[in-house]
């Protein structure tokens, strides 16, 4: 199976909505309404890059700094994810058909879509913290004949009923990965989590094994970067401090790190889990 194949045959259109963000010269995140310019609209689901489909004034600054109309101050809270990193992910979960799947970060819902025509339908289930994506991604997912099950919920938790699954696949960015994910995934099974740049600079993509012993294992691939899960944001401290740590370790390729989860915690290691270092 090819997966770019997979993503090329799921129209990506009837899943971006009719408001979308792009940014303007100043780089703000100004709306770009299909109807006001059906062309650029049109250019952008086209274009193998993410889309914003949801923006909100940046928590971090004083409310009166954010405007929606001009821009500024907004943050992007939601997007479609350029389909050449969904291929990265998907492929390094390694599906097969029947496959249980539990995705977090349901976005537009056309991730879920691409896993729904790989697995089937009824074994997708994807987690949405913003309830009005989960309303259009679920919608969308109805309306190209690929009915996921879309919970709105914080995926952080898992999503107990459906497990045990066969993949946890999470489509925004972790400095902590929860052990609830460990715990719902059958011994075998894969979590394929894009990390927060406080393990390397990359913000690359771990794929963790989840052991008999109820723990998960795994090594980092390349660059994935991802908006983070709502409650695991990084400041800009904590991203200068990694680059630094990584510069005096001398600058090791992302393949070198790997992640340890267990009932007690996260420990991220060079090399080998004997030798952490975070
Ligand atoms: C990059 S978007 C996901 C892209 C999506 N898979 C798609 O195909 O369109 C990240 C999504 O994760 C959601 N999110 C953030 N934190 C979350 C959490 N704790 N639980 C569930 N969803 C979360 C955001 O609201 C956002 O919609």
């Amino acid at each position: 199976m090819n997966v770019r194949d997979v993503i090329a045959s799921v129209p990506r259109e009837p899943f971006i909505p009719e408001e979308i963000f792009v940014r303007n010269e100043a780089g703000w995140l100004v709306p770009l309404r299909r109807s006001d310019d059906p062309e650029q609209w049109r250019e952008r689901v086209e274009v193998d890059g993410p889309i914003v489909t949801r923006a909100e004034p940046d928590p971090a600054l004083p409310g009166e700094v954010c405007d929606p109309v001009t821009g500024r101050g907004m943050i992007s809270t939601s997007s479609s994810s350029a389909p050449f990193i969904m291929a990265r992910l998907i492929e390094a979960m390694e599906l097969e058909p029947g496959m249980r799947v539990l995705e977090i970060g349901t976005g537009t819902g056309y991730n879920a879509a691409v896993l729904a025509r790989i697995t089937g339908a009824g074994n997708v289930i994807s987690v949405e913290i913003d309830p009005v994506a989960a309303s259009s991604a679920r919608e969308a997912l109805k309306t190209v004949g690929l009915p996921v099950k879309v919970v709105t919920g914080d995926g952080e938790a898992g999503y107990p009923p459906g497990a045990p699954y066969e993949r946890i696949i999470v489509t925004a960015s972790a400095h902590t990965v929860p052990y609830a994910w460990v715990r719902q995934v059958r011994p075998g099974g894969l979590i394929v989590v894009p990390l927060a740049a406080t393990v390397h600079p990359d913000w690359p993509l771990a794929v963790l094994k989840v052991q008999d012993d109820g723990t998960a294992q795994g090594r980092c691939l390349g660059p994935s970067p991802f908006m983070p899960l709502r409650a695991q944001h990084v400041s800009a401290r904590s991203v200068q401090e990694t680059e630094e740590r990584w510069a005096a370790a001398g600058k090791p390729e992302a393949s070198r790190f790997g992640v340890t989860v267990t009932p007690a915690g996260q420990r991220i290691w060079l090399d080998s889990p004997d030798n952490p270092v975070v």
